[in-house]
């Protein structure tokens, strides 16, 4: 009987040791636009995040030039091109950008990736109704920090 608690008591103290690693899109920490820790508690995987440059809900390639992504058609230029971006920002202000850009860059069109309130009108698209049941954010803990990984090997030689 006590053993069977223990190890109960033993898994719900695991799997809440696992959910704490991840830092909520309402929990993420700003510094002058800069987030210092991963939100995932992982590192990212730069292979995984050069895949989310371009496709799917990060699709950055649709704004950004990369000319080490050169083979992928369609590169944007509304934003600044990402080239040796490693050189220019930290990490943490990497994933700071990549997190909620609005906080860096007042009023960017750059899309918000790791938010999930303060929208100024999120409705349903077809009834104008408000929105119902939870707002995902654009990119998951996980993939914002792979996406960082990436951006960390644009350096210029
Ligand atoms: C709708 C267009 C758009 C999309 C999509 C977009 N960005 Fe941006 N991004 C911008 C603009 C515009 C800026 C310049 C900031 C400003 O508005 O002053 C910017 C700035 C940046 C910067 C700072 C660059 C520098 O050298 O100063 C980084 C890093 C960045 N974006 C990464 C990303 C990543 C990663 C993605 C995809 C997950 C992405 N962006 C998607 C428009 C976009």
């Amino acid at each position: 009987m006590r053993y069977a608690f223990g190890l109960a008591a033993l898994a719900a103290l695991g799997a809440s040791a696992a959910l704490a690693e991840i830092v909520q899109p309402t929990e993420v920490s700003f510094d002058d636009g800069a987030v210092a820790v991963s939100l995932s508690g992982q590192p990212g995987d730069p292979a995984a995040g050069a895949e989310i440059m371009n496709k799917g809900a990060g699709n950055c390639i649709a704004c950004h030039q990369v000319s080490a992504l050169e083979h992928l058609p369609f590169h944007g230029e509304v934003g600044p091109p990402l080239d040796g971006v490693a050189d220019r920002w930290s990490e943490a202000e990497i994933r700071g950008i990549v997190a909620n850009a609005k906080i860096m860059f007042e009023g960017t069109v750059m899309p918000s990736f790791y938010k999930t309130e303060g929208f100024i009108r999120l409705g349903d698209a077809y009834t104008g109704d408000a929105h119902e049941g939870e707002v995902e954010p654009l990119l998951s803990a996980q993939q914002i920090e792979d996406v960082v990984a990436y951006l960390m090997t644009l350096k210029e030689e």
